[in-house]
């Protein structure tokens, strides 16, 4: 069946701007994942950055509970990272309604008392959202439903890359190398106690468990013996119910970036890669991730050979294609003596100005206020879902 439509999504719409007009960005931080903390520092970092000559921003945060609750913009002046305080989207009673139908871009704000009043007209979500219910393709398809336009992947490319067996699965099948790994669910495990202690047959220590869903390091564990597996999977079962196992990579830990093309144009990847270099620490794991945790140190850029780049980008820009991304991915490699072996993509990567992913566009001559600009721009005229 072809999607009929009643109203193409480029007729313009009774509330939408004239040509040349500030637009208007609907910022959306917080959500319900274990790393809604990291979102709503991104957010700030964004809200500090955007051009705003040429935005207009309505800051809508997510709380954990999932209500969507309308900001002010003084609200994520305090954001920081900070260890054990990391910030929380506060419940202050205020409902964002998304629009009604595709009929309109409108949002409109229910206040504490019931009253309800337009936040007018909005070209498109910026969804700095990490991990379920935010990088997964669940609000993706809650603003294709309404044809909202958005930064970044659409509903399939968002589950894929969210999920770590599915994406290893589609990886594969392209003939991009990814970590040996098997995968166990929650119920497997308990309709068969012993299997636990055959998860590691094929595999190659030291291994790493880990959820198929989630962000940020959070579940994941480095397991140097059979022993060690069963707490392994209580951590990452904590998470999901589906865990990953996988032989531990001796390589690099490199990073790249890719942006979408403009129109038909292949999709960009930045001139440069970074490195996660290991001083001491097992893994890249939360703590050094976010918390400044010693032992992890960024190389920007790193010191890579033109072959080397070469393989990383061209394996970058094909997984973005075949796992159909959009807007923009971080892509993960260890870099091997064999190659480069993809560990994740992250649709919605970090994207504070000292994350890596904007600061591998700033090496490569991109601005993080013009990468903001670049990527509402690509998502105001994307395609539609359909
Ligand atoms: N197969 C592996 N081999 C070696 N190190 C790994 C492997 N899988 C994960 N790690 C380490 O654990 C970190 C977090 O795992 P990752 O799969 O990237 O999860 P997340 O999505 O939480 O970032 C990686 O950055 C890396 O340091
Ligand atoms: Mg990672």
């Amino acid at each position: 069946m072809t999607a009929a439509s009643s109203s193409s999504p480029s007729e313009r719409r009774a509330d939408a701007p004239g040509a040349g007009e500030k637009r208007t960005v609907a910022l959306l931080f917080g959500g319900r994942s274990s790393e809604h903390g990291i979102s709503c520092v991104t957010a700030a970092g964004v809200l500090r950055a955007i051009d705003r000559a040429k935005f207009d921003v309505i800051p809508v945060g997510i709380t954990k509970q999932g209500a969507t609750v309308l900001m002010r913009e003084e609200d994520l002046e305090g954001y920081r990272l900070e260890p054990g305080a990391l910030p929380e989207v506060g419940d202050n009673g205020t409902r964002v309604l998304w629009p009604a139908s595709t009929a309109t871009r409108t949002l409109t704000v229910v206040d504490q008392a019931g009253a309800l009043r337009s936040l007018g007209h909005v070209d498109a979500v910026l969804p700095m959202l990490h991990g379920p219910y935010g990088e997964d393709g669940t609000v993706q398809g809650m603003l294709d439903l309404v044809d909202l336009p958005y930064v970044g992947s659409g509903v399939l490319g968002s589950a894929l890359c969210m999920d770590k067996h599915a994406v290893k699965t589609v990886l594969a099948d392209a003939g991009i190398p990814v970590a040996p790994w098997r995968t166990v669910t929650r119920e497997q495990l308990s309709r068969d106690p012993y299997l636990s202690e055959r998860l590691d047959e094929g595999l190659s220590y030291p291994l790493f468990v880990k959820p198929a869903r989630a962000g940020s390091s959070v579940g994941v564990s480095r397991v140097a013996e059979l022993a060690e597996l069963p707490a392994a999977l209580e951590v990452a079962f904590a998470e999901d119910r589906t865990v990953l196992i996988e032989s531990g990579v001796t390589g690099r830990e490199v990073e790249i970036a890719v942006l979408e093309g403009r129109g038909e144009d292949r999709p960009r990847t930045s001139s440069v890669i970074g490195e996660i270099v290991f001083t001491g620490r097992d893994f890249y794991d939360f703590e050094a991730k976010y918390l400044g945790a010693a032992g992890v140190e960024l190389a920007l850029p790193a010191q890579v050979t033109e072959l080397e780049f070469e393989a990383i980008r061209d394996a970058a820009v094909r997984a973005f294609e075949v796992t159909q991304c959009a807007g923009l991915a971080r892509i993960d490699f260890f870099l091997t003596d064999e190659g480069p072996v993809l560990n994740e993509i992250n649709t919605l990567p970090g994207f504070t100005p000292i994350s890596m992913y904007p600061r591998l566009w700033q090496e490569s001559g991109l601005e993080y206020t013009d990468l903001i600009t670049e990527l509402v721009e690509l998502a105001i005229e994307k395609k539609p879902a359909y």
